[in-house]
């Protein structure tokens, strides 16, 4: 069964919990798929998690396309969702259509920008014009340099009263998912009651409809801290480190090839 939009709003509508991972290239992209995965994102994490930058910002719509196409060839039944990166749309909301559509036809379901109010014109432009959109609020990446780094967000009642309402009116635009990042836990619970489409949240609690990590996080494979609300279910750097070291060692004993 394809995971597509209209999945996702019948688990909200039933109160069913899906999970959502980010990958990269077409071999995790595939082994997130057989795990069951209920929607995959070509974040612009990729950045930090492939290129090893210290954030996202450097990452260009030609990367995201690239590795949107891999991830998409990999997926039949997870939504694919794709990061729009920073500088190719938050000029004008033609821009941001160009870029989407490429996206879109790289084989992403979606696309996601980051961003609150300023780009509920944006939001609204692209649903009328067939490119479902997930926005992105709170922690946004993007925004790093104001905000002097990666700082949890909405934490004076000011802050949240923002988030709310950027929430409310990114899914009255249109958007078709609202994702929150480190933001608290009972205003993301508030907003996934309050807002009619799937929230998926990082670092925002259980009161989501669905949770998102990073892959590497995930694995084990983040060479660098991983955030605090991540959970390493393997440790996959280390697992892989001893086999390239077993087969280094296999070859240097003559075991490898028999
Ligand atoms: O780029 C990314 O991986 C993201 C997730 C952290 C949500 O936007």
């Amino acid at each position: 069964m394809s995971k597509n939009l209209a999945y996702w709003e019948k688990a909200k509508r039933e109160g069913r919990k899906l999970a959502f991972i980010t990958a990269y290239d077409h071999p995790f992209a595939r082994i997130a798929e057989e795990a069951g995965m209920d929607g995959i994102l070509i974040g612009d994490s990729l950045g930090m998690m492939v290129a090893g930058d210290a954030d996202t910002l450097k990452v260009t719509l030609d990367q995201m396309v690239y590795h949107t196409g891999i991830v998409a060839r990999a997926v039949t039944k997870a939504l694919v969702m794709a990061d729009l990166p920073f500088g190719s749309f938050e000029e004008s909301k033609e821009q941001a259509f160009a870029s989407a559509a490429r996206l879109v036809k790289a084989g992403a379901d979606i696309v996601k920008l980051e961003g609150g109010a300023p780009m509920v014109e944006t939001v609204a432009f692209l649903s009328l014009r067939a490119i479902p959109v997930c926005a992105h609020i709170g922690l946004t990446p993007q925004h790093v340099r104001q905000f002097g780094g990666f700082k949890r967000q909405g934490k004076t009642q000011e802050a949240a009263s923002r988030l709310w309402e950027d929430a409310i009116a990114l899914a009255e635009a249109g958007a078709r998912m609202v994702l929150m990042e480190a933001i608290p836990s009972d205003l993301a619970a508030e907003i996934t009651r309050r807002v009619p489409v799937p929230t998926i949240g990082i670092g925002a609690g259980p009161g989501t409809d669905a949770q998102i990590l990073v892959l590497h996080d995930v694995l084990g494979l983040n060479m660098d801290k991983a955030p605090g609300f991540a959970r390493a279910y393997v440790s996959g750097a280390a697992l892989m480190r001893d086999a390239l070291a077993q087969y280094a060692e296999d070859v240097r004993a003559a075991k490898f090839p028999e």
